[in-house]
């Protein structure tokens, strides 16, 4: 049950987005590019990396909103495997904002009921940013509400790699089956959760840079132009509304997004 108070303010514009936006058929995944950052900064006169520490707001922000909604699952893309090509110093703030934000907000995700994920190749992260992921996955498995998927050292192209080499794998050991689309779903980072309805890029930039790449093969795709450290909940509110406002054919003739909607049934909500 949404909790509109908590939600948004009381007769502030918040709440008349909160408004509406029809409940019953959010997006069950919501995924986000957040892009900008550097931008944000270098107009402030500012580092690149003050754009990073601005953008831990916009951060912590959309996640406490997506849970106070409802959603299901939240992916964030903090660092592509591509990232690697930053300077030394961008690369270690971006890491030790990561684990501050896991130390101060740790508390608050278990509080929440919200449960991490981590997409990507991020056992291969310094031995500090996977000790810091693993004590807050496993300080959250039990958690039943939003599931917040970071993606770290994440490229699209190397999860359908190693998804290959799992299923290969599996394979040499016994467990020989046909290949289709549900099977590589299953070897997949995001094995067992929806593919994302929704793709918000910020910053205005009309790429997806090698983001979850078979999973966003029908979300609809949001770019707004605010920079990363500006993105709030009422840039995530109107997205949805954005969202809510599209036809979703899959490929047919007929308005399906209430199939992915949980428990939507009512189709005079899909005008
Ligand atoms: C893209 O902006 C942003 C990133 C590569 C990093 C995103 C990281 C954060 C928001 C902070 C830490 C995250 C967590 C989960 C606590 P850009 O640097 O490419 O911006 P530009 O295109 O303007 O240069």
């Amino acid at each position: 049950m949404v909790d509109l108070a908590q939600l948004a303010e009381p007769g502030s514009p918040d709440e008349l987005l909160v408004r509406r936006l029809d409940l019953d058929r959010l997006p069950r995944h919501v995924a986000v590019i957040m892009d900008g950052n550097g931008r944000w900064a270098t107009a402030r006169g500012l580092s690149r990396v003050e754009g990073h520490r601005a953008g831990v707001e916009a951060v912590r922000d959309t996640i406490e909103a997506s849970a106070q909604l409802g959603l299901e699952v939240l992916t964030l893309y903090a660092f592509s495997v591509e990232n690697w090509k930053r300077p030394r110093h961008e690369i270690w703030t971006l890491m030790n904002l990561l684990k501050t934000y896991l130390r101060k907000e740790l508390d608050s995700l278990v509080e929440n009921d919200i449960r991490l994920g981590v997409l990507g190749r991020w056992r291969e992260l310094d031995g500090s940013v996977v000790r810091a992921l693993e004590n807050a996955l496993e300080r959250t498995s039990d958690c039943g509400g939003l599931r917040l998927n970071i993606a770290l050292n994440y490229s699209g192209r190397s999860e359908i790699v190693d998804a290959c080499r799992r299923i290969v794998t599996d394979w040499a050991s016994g467990g020989r089956a046909d290949i289709d689309e549900a099977t590589l779903d299953r070897y997949l980072y995001t094995a067992e959760l929806p593919d994302p309805d929704l793709l918000i890029r910020t910053s205005g930039e009309m790429r997806l840079s090698n983001f979850l790449l078979w999973q966003v093969a029908y979300a609809e795709i949001s770019i707004i132009d605010t920079l990363w450290p500006d993105f709030r909940r009422s840039d995530l509110f109107r997205a949805i509304l954005e969202y809510q406002g599209r036809q979703r054919r899959f490929g047919g003739l007929e308005d399906r997004s209430g199939s992915s909607a949980a428990g939507a049934e009512s189709d005079s909500r899909r005008a």
